[in-house]
């Protein structure tokens, strides 16, 4: 059953015109398609894709017998349809209240939304669910009017009014030509919040949010970051909005972040509504990201949409790195580009080194929902990157103007893309196309030497390791930024051969899988600051004595190489302490570490920067290879932390003092601004510094002073989120006072149940086995489920008990998971277990044995059996 790109073939089938009428009943939605369609020549028998209650199908006002089709699979064979245009009409009926999957037509809280992409219009309708199918969609939707006062569907509001027996309707049409899977419809008793943009030629679009009445007083913010989103796409990029409205629903049951469907977009609550007392700081940036992510996707997927799935990462690799530039330009660029980094290496890395490795366009897949994973998303952003590093801004823009000159209003491949930033510029980059064919993070092994002549000499050997897929790999083309500091930390200047220029800074473009770079004229002893900006999404390795990555921490003007640098040194000494674990012996006094450090905490620099300094990899980022250990690396690195705690033990309650003080001189100090979420992301790391080494009174402290503490919600999480591993019972109270607090907020009681899964606490697995029958749990909320169980499936330290009762727990969870919403339960197992064939021999024995017990069940949905049976097979 599955798909390869290969195989893709032109439809033989088009659809000019989609006009669809939806009947809102309480039992029921009736639907009715009346489709324009045009055979291509040579077009054999039609086949269009469906699973919904089939009514009758006619052709050109005709019923067809039953006998004239055939339904397998989820594909409606057509016998006979014309060879010259005609109209296919097709009835169906749905049961949205019964559609647990949240996939086509289902509801929520009473009222009804959609989710198409990738192929839930086949859900609502027989249609060739393709994306390089476009058409021109009209919709109608008639409802009772007091249950369904607001009808929403794409485009434009054509018509309108009353009908009998209490019901009403309204006609919307999209003039843009789209692909199905940007369909949207929304029926439902929701509060409008309405506000308006104009464009940069002239025109006033109108905007409109709609949420649960109760939620309204919650979305200013996400309407800014819109309305900054927008001009910041015709500054940055020169590109205008195109219809007249602008609509944003937000929806509590949701299976992703956000869909950017054509002028009407549908959000998860969690990236649309934010104020101060019930969102961190971090939360509203995920609205302003997500807000922008969906609105670029108006030009970069709608506009301009992806000929077929395995090309999802032109469209959305492509949308993240606009979206990050948006953070970038509005916020701190430097901690965004590490916060990116981080992300990348933290999610993706491990998914490349994994079962579930696959290039950002994959050679093949059985279910599309299961690749909208990080590679295709945040690789993909890194390889757009790529061409942004190579190219500068000036040929980058030259190249997205030629893709929209050539592309707008048709469905394309990744090559395309390529080809208008080659073309625009006269470069080659074919070879630059492995990026999308290969697999695995590349591994950088540098070394530098100084000749006698005074030039210094990079030495870099390239691997691409092998993955699932692929064995053999050829080396890639990146750029690789590079600079020379010398003893004292300043930048050294260099010549390039190739032109002569001297320069304190280039971009070497590596293409083999061996390669020498001569910078001449160097003349001195110096410390390679390497991959500046994180300019390739690769593993690097230096041989840096610790005094060397101590300098580049102190004195590299690029703050990405100056984190690396300390990142490294954290490394290193994760590692000792492993070790020192693994043979019982006494860990080791990371002097080398905390002197290089001293400089970190008294440095005066941006604050959300000196926290990420004073931030170790993830548990994630430190796994090895192979023969891992979660539960002793978890403790190596919770050693790290309490050593740093205890070393500077002096210094995190002045350090918290100064950010608390500079917090509260900005104006308006409590709500969301970049300036005072960076002072809040100081304090929280000194809170949680001071817990650790003095968590006896500082709980006492806490527990006495928490309200007064807790001016919002960056706050509360910042104390909750410290006091939350102490076996006590204040720390109980704490927590149950939060959730009494917020019991009518479900976006914090989410926080809540995140914060029983994500516990070091010895009673965790018990207490997240109880949480399950909390009256605000419930399995079908994919926010509640990833809440609990997404969150204790990241738990190391009790996820990989040495018994397997995690293993096993999830594993249940999974079962009954899968039976209401697939995608769900796919993305539980992929959190879990796909580390098993890197684990040590006991416990990956302990997970495949779940994972066999659950790729023996007949029933499992084809979501999930896809990673359960990828992750036994790797
Ligand atoms: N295109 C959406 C976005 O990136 C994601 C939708 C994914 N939906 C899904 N069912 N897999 O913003
Ligand atoms: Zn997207």
């Amino acid at each position: 059953t599955a798909k390869f790109l290969k195989d893709y073939r032109a439809p033989e089938y088009l659809i000019e015109r989609v006009d669809l009428c939806f009947d809102v009943f309480d039992g029921h939605t009736a639907v009715t398609a009346v489709m324009r369609v045009l055979p291509q020549t040579g077009a054999g028998a039609m086949r269009l894709h469906g699973s919904a209650e089939l009514l009758g199908i006619s052709v050109d006002g005709r019923r067809l017998p039953e006998s004239a089709y055939r339904l397998a699979n989820e594909v409606l064979t057509l016998d006979g349809t014309p060879a010259q245009p005609f109209e296919l009409t097709v009835q169906t009926k749905l049961y949205p209240h019964d559609n647990t999957t949240l996939m086509g037509l289902y509801q929520s809280g009473g009222n009804l939304y959609t989710q198409c992409e990738p192929e839930g219009f086949r859900k609502i309708t027989f249609h060739p669910d393709r994306p390089d199918v476009m058409s021109i969609y009209t919709t109608e939707i008639r409802a009772d009017k007091a249950r369904f006062p607001v009808l929403l569907a794409n485009g434009n509001r054509t018509d309108g009014g009353d009908l009998p027996n209490g019901r009403h309707f309204a006609v919307w049409h999209d003039p843009f030509a789209k692909p199905s899977y940007l369909f949207a419809l929304v029926a439902g008793d929701l509060s409008c919040t309405r506000d308006s943009f104009r464009a940069a030629d002239g025109r006033e679009i109108a905007i409109e949010f709609y949420t649960r009445a109760a939620d309204a007083d919650k979305v200013a913010f996400a309407v800014q970051s819109l309305k900054h989103a927008m001009k910041w796409d015709e500054s940055r990029f020169g590109l205008v909005y195109d219809l007249d409205i602008y609509m944003v629903v937000a929806v509590g049951d949701f299976n992703m972040g956000a869909m950017e469907n054509k002028g009407l977009n549908i959000f998860n609550t969690k990236y649309v509504l934010a104020d101060a007392r019930t969102a961190t700081d971090a939360d509203f940036d995920g609205v302003e990201s997500v807000i922008a992510h969906e609105y670029f996707h108006n030009w970069t997927g709608n506009r301009v949409t992806c000929r077929d799935w395995f090309q999802l990462s032109l469209k959305e690799g492509l949308t993240v790195f606009r979206d990050q530039e948006f953070s970038a330009d509005r916020n701190s660029r430097a901690v965004r580009r590490i916060h990116n980094a981080a992300f990348l290496r933290r999610h993706q890395f491990p998914e490349d080194a994994g079962p579930m490795a696959h290039p950002i366009r994959p050679a093949s897949y059985v279910e599309m929902n299961n690749f909208y994973t990080m590679t295709v998303y945040e690789k993909g952003a890194e390889v757009v990157r790529m061409y942004h590093t190579l190219l500068g801004e000036d040929g980058f823009q030259k190249g997205m103007k030629l893709y929209f000159q050539r592309h707008d209003g048709q469905a394309v491949t990744c090559d395309d893309f390529r080809a208008a930033m080659a073309d625009a510029n006269g470069v080659d980059l074919s070879q630059f196309a492995l990026w999308y064919s290969q697999a695995g993070t590349p591994v950088l092994d540098v070394s530098g030497s100084l000749r006698d002549n005074g030039d210094y000499v990079l030495r870099v050997r390239q691997t691409v390791p092998p993955t699932p897929d692929m064995v053999e790999k050829q080396p890639m083309m990146m750029p690789l930024k590079t600079a020379l500091l010398d003893e004292n930390g300043d930048a050294v200047r260099f010549r390039l051969p190739e032109n002569g220029a001297d320069t304190a800074e280039t971009v070497l473009l590596l293409t083999e899988a061996e390669q020498e770079f001569v910078l001449q004229g160097v003349n001195r002893a110096v410390t390679p600051s390497l991959l500046r900006g994180f300019s390739a999404p690769v593993r690097l390795n230096f041989p840096y004595t610790d005094q060397q990555l101590a300098l580049l921490l102190a004195h590299d003007d690029d703050p990405f190489a100056r984190w690396e640098a300390g990142q490294t040194l954290y490394r290193r000494a994760v590692a000792a302490n492993e070790t020192a674990l693994a043979d019982n012996a006494p860990l080791p006094d990371h002097a080398a570490l905390f002197a290089a450090l001293e400089h970190v905490v008294r440095a005066d620099i941006d604050p959300a920067f000196k926290a990420v300094l004073l931030t170790p990899p993830a548990e994630e980022e430190l796994w090895r290879a192979s023969d891992i250990d979660p539960v002793r690396l978890h403790h190596a690195r919770e050693a790290l932390l309490d050593a740093l705690a205890r070393h500077f033990a002096e210094d995190w309650l002045p350090l918290n003092l100064q950010a608390k003080t500079a917090e509260e001189a900005l104006p308006d100090c409590y709500a969301y601004s970049p300036e005072a979420a960076a002072w809040r992301s100081l304090r929280n790391l000194c809170r949680s510094m001071m817990l650790r080494a003095a968590p006896a009174e500082q709980l006492e402290y806490v527990f006495e002073h928490y309200d007064e503490m807790a001016q919002n919600m960056s706050h509360e999480w910042g104390l909750l989120n410290a006091v939350n591993h102490i076996d006590d019972p204040r720390r109980d109270a704490l927590l149950a006072r939060f959730a009494e607090k917020f019991a009518d907020q479900a976006l914090v009681l989410d926080k809540y149940f995140a914060l029983i899964a994500c516990s070091r606490r010895a009673d965790t697995p018990q207490c997240v086995r109880e949480a399950l029958s909390h009256p605000a749990f419930a399995p079908t909320n994919p926010n509640k489920v990833r809440a609990l169980l997404g969150t204790f499936a990241r738990n190391h330290l009790h996820l990989h008990a040495a018994d397997g009762a995690g293993y096993r727990f999830i594993a249940e969870r999974v079962r009954e998971t899968d039976v209401l919403n697939p995608q769900t339960a796919a993305d539980l197992v992929r959190a879990a277990f796909s580390l098993c064939c890197r684990l040590e021999p006991h416990r990956r024995a302990l997970m495949k044995s779940e994972l066999e017990k659950l790729a023996a069940l007949p029933e499992l949905s084809k979501d999930t059996r896809e990673i359960v049976e990828k992750i036994l097979a790797g």
